[in-house]
């Protein structure tokens, strides 16, 4: 387990970590989610060494983490650290070589990574001559061409179309399923809730919601509906629902998760043939706003209070 543990940093006035604390498990894809300015990339940063901490530890399998130890993590930063002139096939076998790769064990990584990825191709042209999206391919190739046993990743994700978030997506999914310990900090909701097992949420530079991503929507009080009635009717909201949104037709409602879906459909479809119904745990963007938006609300509490 990678278990960071009431970690604290300030910059002056700003508080970029407050006593955060959380856990990622090997062989599971963790979501590491917060609004700008949470604290997310300090956080990783903290996990390489790259943040004098105020307080707080960050430990590999109970231990402090050693530089040959680190040599085992992969990492890809928020500021993207590679070489814009150096070619891509050089650049990664140089890079396999620092983290402990063979000369000939560095190139056939390098080599086999730049096929994965579709730039074999490419592998004699400096960085900068490829596309936004074919240089983040780069970045993750740099940061797995020594098949490290825990990954963090600072929104690997930002930027690329459907297709690349697709590839690159799946590359990540397939070295948890494989046993690596893998962080990936995104604010693309929608892809972290198909693709991550657990998710961290944090506000303030504090955790305030952590745990496996489908039992956190199953506990969750409420359940999300949406609802189509023929004619792009809006229905009127029965008792103990909330109105979350009405667009083009579609309508979507806060229920307490008892109820029951086959009769509140029945009693909607009084009001008008029912052409979609879905009944569903609420999405992550949900949980995220909720999560955060409570934090907030106690940030300024405790604020206040200082004043008074
Ligand atoms: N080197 C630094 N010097 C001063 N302040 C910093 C430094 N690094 C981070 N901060 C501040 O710490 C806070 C947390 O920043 P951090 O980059 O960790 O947030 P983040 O969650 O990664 O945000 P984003 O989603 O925008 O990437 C911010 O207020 C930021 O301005
Ligand atoms: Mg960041």
């Amino acid at each position: 387990m990678l278990e960071l543990a009431g970690l604290s940093k300030r910059y002056g006035e700003v508080v970029a970590l407050d006593q955060l604390s959380m856990t990622a498990r090997p062989g599971r894809l963790l979501g590491f989610l917060g609004p700008n300015g949470a604290g997310k990339s300090t956080a990783m940063r903290a996990v390489f060494g790259l943040v004098r901490l105020d307080s707080g530890t960050v430990r590999w399998r109970g231990a402090p983490i050693t530089g040959p130890v680190r040599r085992r993590f992969g990492y890809m930063p928020e500021q993207r650290g590679l070489y814009p002139r150096m070619p891509i096939g050089e650049q990664l076998r140089y890079i396999g070589e620092l983290q402990g790769l063979s000369a000939a064990g560095a190139r056939s990584a390098a080599m086999a990574w730049l096929e994965e990825l579709g730039l074999a191709e490419r592998a004699e042209d400096p960085l900068r001559e490829l596309s936004h999206g074919n240089q983040q391919r780069i970045q993750l190739a740099a940061a797995l061409v020594h098949d490290p046993e825990v990954l963090v990743l600072d929104e690997p994700l930002n930027g690329l179309d459907p297709i690349g978030v697709a590839d690159l997506g799946r590359v990540i999914r397939v070295r948890a399923e494989a046993g690596a310990t893998v962080v990936l900090s995104s604010h693309q909701l929608d892809l972290v809730e198909e693709m991550c097992d657990d998710v961290v949420i944090i506000a303030g530079g504090r955790d305030r919601l952590a745990g496996d991503l489908a039992a956190i929507r199953a506990d969750h009080p409420h359940r999300e509906v949406q609802v189509r009635l023929a004619g792009g009717l809006t229905p009127e909201v029965p008792p103990g629902c909330a109105l979350l949104s009405s667009t083009n037709g579609v309508v979507r409602l806060r229920v307490p998760a008892d109820t029951d879906p086959t009769q509140l459909s029945a009693e909607l479809g009084q009001q008008a043939p029912v052409e979609r119904f879905r009944f569903e745990p609420p999405s992550l963007e949900e949980i995220f706003r909720a999560t955060v938006g409570a934090s907030v609300a106690e940030l300024e509490a405790s604020d206040a209070g200082e004043v008074t």
